[in-house]
């Protein structure tokens, strides 16, 4: 991440150490990820520890240490998309992605996620890519919900 962006926000903020989850937050909505060097800078700019800045982002589930892909295909586990045939579509999302749960594509293009229950189960087997859901899922679909993502060549 650019130092002069990260300079940006922590201005926004006035540099205030109570502020510290929303620059963190924001951070991550620029970058996608909160890298080390990032929260580095952060800690020093506005002399925070960096074990307190790294004990806030693993606290909050929706930061990312790892690397995240421009779109998050998250696919459910729970047990309504189970027994309709979730574990096959999975699969073939790892395939045709050649990623595995919790990896992101090496072009940044997608991370591939799992949830629980996304609260649809009549939809299911359900996976949901940038907030968009696509019920009734199966393998035969994945290519041509993957495509609509796909990087432009
Ligand atoms: S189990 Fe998949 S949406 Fe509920």
């Amino acid at each position: 991440m650019k130092k002069a962006d990260i300079d940006k926000i922590l201005k926004k903020y006035d540099y205030k150490k109570s502020s510290l989850i929303s620059i963190l937050q924001d951070l991550q909505v620029i970058n996608r990820w909160l890298p080390q060097e990032t929260l580095k800078y952060v800690s020093e700019k506005m002399d925070i520890s960096l074990m307190d800045v790294y004990s806030l982002v693993t606290f909050y589930k929706s930061f990312s240490l790892k690397p995240r892909g421009k779109h998050i295909i998250t696919a459910c586990s729970g047990t309504a998309c189970h027994v309709r045939g979730g574990p096959k579509v999975l699969s073939e999302l790892e395939n045709q992605l050649g990623i595995t749960v919790g990896e992101t594509t090496p072009d940044k293009n997608f991370t591939l996620e799992t949830v629980r229950c996304l609260g649809a189960c009549a939809l299911g087997p359900l996976v949901v890519v940038d907030g968009k859901y696509y019920g009734q899922m199966n393998p035969k679909k994945v290519a041509s919900t993957l495509k609509k993502y796909s990087k432009k060549k």
